[in-house]
């Protein structure tokens, strides 16, 4: 049985006093451990929100990660960077840096492989945008994202570590989600396609989330689908909605 997994994509929002005063405001009642929490505030924020989530069961995430060890790369942030403040997860290939700042399959694919290397657990995004929805070209482009992706990954690697998120770009910010049936549609897919690259094993273990206007209103249907194991949520996490969204 697949625990859940549970992360909020704060993206860039909430100044460090600001998340302190909303971590602390929620951490209590998403402190569980029916299900993995992860919180992913902006990079200034993980120091000390790492020290508020200590003695929690509430995991702490980066939104972004370099693939170099270290040196002459002005503004970027290194895997035993984010070790060193307790990160545990890293979401890696979401679907605005692969458009706003070129994130290629074989960047994610490098950023993956560097995480893994600090035992940091990466959350790989894949998802189609509209046109390749209506194009029904939604099955190819997904199948491309997630080989390239996860190219070379470890099988154990694989089934401890690394976290799937499918969110559909159509469906991110926009109050349009996806049906339960078409998430859960996509991420079978996703698990086949692993199933194909390693073996069913490895596609039964892995954790495979759905992204993309989750709420309260719609958590309890997304999360109780065969194959979805949990949400990527980003506008719902700067609330109070995301506890309703933790407890569903
Ligand atoms: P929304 O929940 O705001 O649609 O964002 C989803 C997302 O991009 C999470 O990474």
């Amino acid at each position: 049985m697949r625990k859940k997994i549970i992360a909020g994509n704060w993206k860039m929002n909430y100044c460090v006093n600001k998340a302190e005063d909303f971590v602390n405001e929620i951490k209590d009642a998403i402190n569980t451990d029916e299900v993995d929490v992860v919180i992913c505030p902006n990079f200034v924020a993980l120091d000390r929100l790492s020290d508020l989530l200590d003695g929690t069961n509430i995991k702490l995430g980066a939104q972004n990660v370099y693939f170099e060890d270290k040196g002459a790369y002005t503004g970027e942030t290194s895997v035993c960077m984010l070790a060193s403040v307790g990160v545990n997860y890293c979401i890696v290939g979401h679907s605005e840096r692969r458009q706003y700042f070129g994130e290629t399959d074989e960047i994610v694919n490098k950023k993956a492989k560097k995480l893994l290397e600090k035992d940091i657990n990466p959350i790989v995004c894949v998802g189609e945008t509209l046109e390749e929805r209506e194009a029904n070209t939604m099955f190819d482009v997904v199948e491309k994202q997630v080989r390239e992706s996860l190219d070379g990954i470890e099988e154990a690697q694989m089934k401890r570590n690394v976290v799937i998120a499918y969110e559909p770009i159509w469906a991110i910010g926009t109050g349009k989600t996806a049906t339960a049936e078409q998430a859960n549609e996509m991420c079978r897919f996703i698990r086949e396609v692993v199933s194909k690259m390693y073996n069913e094993s490895v596609a039964q273990a892995v954790r495979i989330q759905y992204g993309g206007s989750v709420k309260p209103a719609n958590a309890n249907e997304i999360l109780n689908m065969s194959d979805i194991d949990g949400a990527l949520v980003g506008g719902a996490s700067l609330t109070n909605d995301f506890v309703a969204i933790v407890n569903y």
